[in-house]
């Protein structure tokens, strides 16, 4: 799935070309003769394992990364024996950094064993002149760093890393550019996500992501929609439009267009069946986007739709732009618009200066909301944002409110999601069931889980499922 371009044609003796992503398709050339070379020396095909840390975006960008490996000639395996071990970080929370510090360790007797065996590290936590500077004197064994904005060049930065010993950084600061037309190699045949803004201009407080994702730029709609029909023509049947903040998209385009404008456009495409995306922020959702979901066929029923602390004077620290009535008065007009829609959120505790009292705001939100599930977070202090200047929470306060806040989670959801049992609803195989080889999970409309009997030839399908057993966040149920 990338631009006609033949590889296997391109000149190596001329310089490489200035423009992109020509030139990165000259690179992928000059790769496959390294491969080659390595085929003859070893007698098989380099396997290289890349591991995602992080969120949709991330994983998409695995995705491309993925494809440029498989166009140059890896395969893609485990990273027991992999020749070319990649991290694709996440940095939105510590636990997320200390992880990829936890698996970095566990490299180091693997390159001790295996010294001509690279290892490669990229993602938002590379964007942070301190993580360098860790690796740098605590993981020197690492081979390559580069971040967000040049993972187009990753082509160029293969080739570069042949036969050099120190460590090799390109790290860039921001760009306006988007270089695309690359290959991509899908995780799941039949969906895929597909980036239409890139960065973030919001600034919450809390949030390290316009910081390591630069400022939002959109994609051009023509590209987008070429994208997704591309995709289609290659047996999607699924894609999630992805960027942090839906939906501003295209306010800054040249010929600005709303993102429900862009909806009803992706909405056109024949052979597409559903329709999701992610993040909403909630100050900018539309009345627009509300009837376009609402008269959609394709558009899924479910709207994540994070509100982040349920105080408004906690909002407002955070920077959120709404208050909790606001925010309450929306939710409501969505479940009265659309009535079968199911509402998801993320919620941070522990937000500095956040007391007992705000927690109770949060949680009357959730009680109000009923939301299908919600991911809690325990806030993170990231170095560079504002709120890592105010006063912090005592952790044994915040355990404790973290604790309230989850318990209302899981019984308010697992009461509203009880409510769709003895329905029957149209579910997307996704895969054969971890636990259970004789079932099958599949993915509601409303984002739930349903596992049913039915064997791998069902994988892409869209059929008809009764909802019989709510367990909680899932449905146990058969095919009718
Ligand atoms: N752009 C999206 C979210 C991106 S990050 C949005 O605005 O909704 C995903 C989630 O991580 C956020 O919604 C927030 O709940 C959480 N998060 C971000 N920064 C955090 C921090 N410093 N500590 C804890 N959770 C955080
Ligand atoms: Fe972070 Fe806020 Fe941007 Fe989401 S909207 S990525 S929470 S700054
Ligand atoms: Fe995503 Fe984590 Fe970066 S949430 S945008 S991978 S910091």
């Amino acid at each position: 799935m990338y631009q006609e371009i033949d590889v296997d044609h391109i000149n190596l003796e001329l310089p490489p070309p200035l423009d992109e992503p020509d030139r990165q398709y000259y690179y992928i050339a000059k790769c496959r003769e390294q491969i080659s070379a390595f085929r003859e020396k070893n007698g098989r095909n380099p396997i290289a394992c890349i591991t995602t840390f992080g969120c949709q975006m991330n994983a998409r960008d695995s995705e491309k990364l993925e494809g440029i490996l498989k166009t140059v000639g890896y395969e893609i395996g485990e990273e027991e024996s992999a020749d070319f071990v990649i991290f694709n970080t996440c940095t939105v929370r510590d636990n997320a950094n200390q992880r990829v510090y936890g698996r970095l360790g566990e490299l180091k007797g693997y390159k001790r064993k295996h010294p001509d065996r690279k290892i490669a590290l990229c993602g938002c936590m590379m964007q942070e002149p301190s993580v360098i500077e860790k690796i740098r004197t605590s993981y020197p064994f690492v081979d390559l760093i580069f971040g967000t904005h040049n993972l187009y060049k990753f082509a160029e930065l293969l080739y570069a890393l042949q036969g050099r010993d120190d460590m090799l950084i390109d790290v860039w600061e921001g760009t306006d550019s988007i270089v695309e037309d690359l290959p991509v190699e899908r995780k799941y045949p039949f969906k895929s996500g597909i980036n239409i803004m890139f960065g973030c201009n919001n600034f919450c407080s809390y949030c390290i992501v316009p910081y390591v994702r630069g400022r939002e730029r959109s994609r051009e709609p023509e590209d987008i929609l070429e994208e997704v029909r591309r995709l289609v023509a290659d047996g999607v049947v699924e894609v999630m439009l992805l960027g942090q903040n839906v939906n501003s998209y295209g306010r800054n385009l040249k010929h600005p267009m709303s993102f429900a404008r862009l909806l009803r456009e992706v909405e056109k495409i024949e052979g597409l069946r559903r329709i999701r995306f992610m993040t909403s922020h909630p100050k900018d959702l539309s009345d627009e986007l509300i009837q376009v979901m609402k008269e959609s066929e394709k558009i899924c029923r479910h709207l994540h739709l994070p509100v982040q602390a349920g105080s408004s004077r906690i909002l407002e620290a955070m920077n959120r732009r709404y208050t909790k009535e606001q925010y309450l008065a929306l939710a409501e007009k969505i479940r009265r618009e659309i009535p079968d829609i199911a509402l998801t959120t993320d919620i941070i505790v522990g937000f500095p200066g956040e007391t007992a009292e705000d927690v109770e705001e949060t949680i009357d939100v959730i009680r109000r909301v009923q939301y299908e599930n919600a991911f809690t977070f325990i806030y993170s202090r990231r170095t560079g944002t504002p709120a890592a200047a105010m006063e912090q929470v005592p952790e044994e306060l915040v355990k404790a409110n973290f604790d309230r806040v989850l318990k209302t989670v899981q019984s308010t959801a697992r009461e509203r999601v009880s409510r769709y049992r003895g329905r029957v609803m149209d579910a997307l195989v996704e895969e054969v069931n971890e636990n259970d080889p004789a079932l099958v999970t599949g993915r509601l409309s409303n984002n739930i889980l349903v596992h049913f009997p039915g064997d791998a030839s069902l994988i892409g399908q869209i059929v008809d499922v009764s909802l019989d057993e709510c367990h909680g966040f899932y449905y146990m149920g058969h095919r009718v």
